[in-house]
């Protein structure tokens, strides 16, 4: 069956880019000309979903606004020539998807944020873009998920190689190959930050899941036995998936950015501004310049 529906959970607090993140949804900080979140729709759109539910909460307004309309700043660009492009690039992304907004009451973690899309996306399979990883590439991640999905009918969990030193801050996946296939594994066991002795390959997830539909059932009988205070972690469905055979992990093309650390900002801002239209060249003499005086 097509993938055609996403859910972008952008409600988390956004602890480790404080203080930027306290009136500023982390989702909407900037890479040079675009807050972070409106990269991921757009790789959605290009992927070919239709419908996109955004989970957000108590002030992430600015989510919203800037998928809407913005009658008096487009009536006023619209008034200027010298304007045009900006009064487009404005006015395109209201018109980006069909895009719906849900708030998750209470910060309980990804899979929660995940089950308050469930009425949206019924009964059929979905793409899940993680609503602080920027993933840039020719062709979109969540494509390539979704057309492994297609193909097999199974779980895809978007994967990368992470340097051995960096793997306890993910996970680690047990994957077998498939004959045939150079990026799709069949993937069986899953361990959420690992110690050393538990490693069990360098594949970490980053971002980019496509779920059946029965992703929800299981979330809430997980949230139902989770003792009062713990939270239900989406480990333990991609690891029920495993163990019944029916997850896959894709080991994806692309870069992707975690716009949920310091680190990650600037070295998304960075690579963007390397690549910009308008202000790659001259940035990329700043930065040669400035590398002279290290
Ligand atoms: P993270 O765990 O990276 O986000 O979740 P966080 O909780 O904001 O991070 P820190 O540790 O406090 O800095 C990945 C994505 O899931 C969303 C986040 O907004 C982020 O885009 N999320 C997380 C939710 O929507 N709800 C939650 O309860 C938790």
């Amino acid at each position: 069956m097509k993938v055609r529906k996403a859910i972008i959970p952008a409600a988390g607090l956004g602890t480790r880019v404080l203080p930027a993140s306290k009136a500023v949804p982390k989702e909407m900080l900037n890479i040079v000309d675009k807050p972070a979140i409106q990269y991921i729709v757009e790789e959605a759109v290009a992927a070919g979903i239709e419908d996109i539910l955004i989970i957000t909460n108590r002030g992430k307004g600015a989510i919203e606004d800037h998928f809407d309309h913005s009658f008096e700043l487009e009536a006023n660009l619209a008034g200027n020539p010298a304007k045009a492009d900006l009064y487009e690039s404005v006015k395109s992304v209201a018109n980006l998807a069909n895009i719906c907004f849900i708030r998750q009451k209470e910060t309980k973690g990804l899979a929660h944020a995940i089950l308050c899309g469930k009425s949206f996306v019924g009964n059929e399979p979905f793409a899940v873009l993680y609503g602080d990883d920027v993933i840039i590439s020719d062709d979109p991640v969540t494509a390539q998920l979704a057309r492994c999905y297609e193909k097999y009918g199974k779980g895809v969990v978007g994967v990368n190689e992470v340097p051995e030193e960096l793997i306890r801050l993910y996970c680690t996946l047990d994957v077998s190959p498939i004959p045939g296939e150079s990026r799709a594994m069949n993937c069986r066991k899953i361990i959420e930050k690992p110690s050393p002795d538990q490693i069990l390959s360098l594949y970490a997830i980053l971002g980019r899941i496509v779920m059946p539909p029965e992703t929800f059932e299981m979330i809430e009988k997980g949230i139902a036995e989770t003792p009062e205070g713990g939270e239900f972690l989406l480990t333990d469905v991609f690891t029920e998936l495993g163990m019944a055979g029916k997850l896959m992990a894709y080991d994806f093309d692309g870069k992707r950015y975690d716009m949920g650390n310091k680190l990650g900002i600037m070295k998304a801002n960075c690579e963007v501004a390397l690549n910009h239209p308008e202000i790659g060249d001259g940035f990329k003499e700043y930065l040669k310049e400035l590398v002279k005086t290290f």
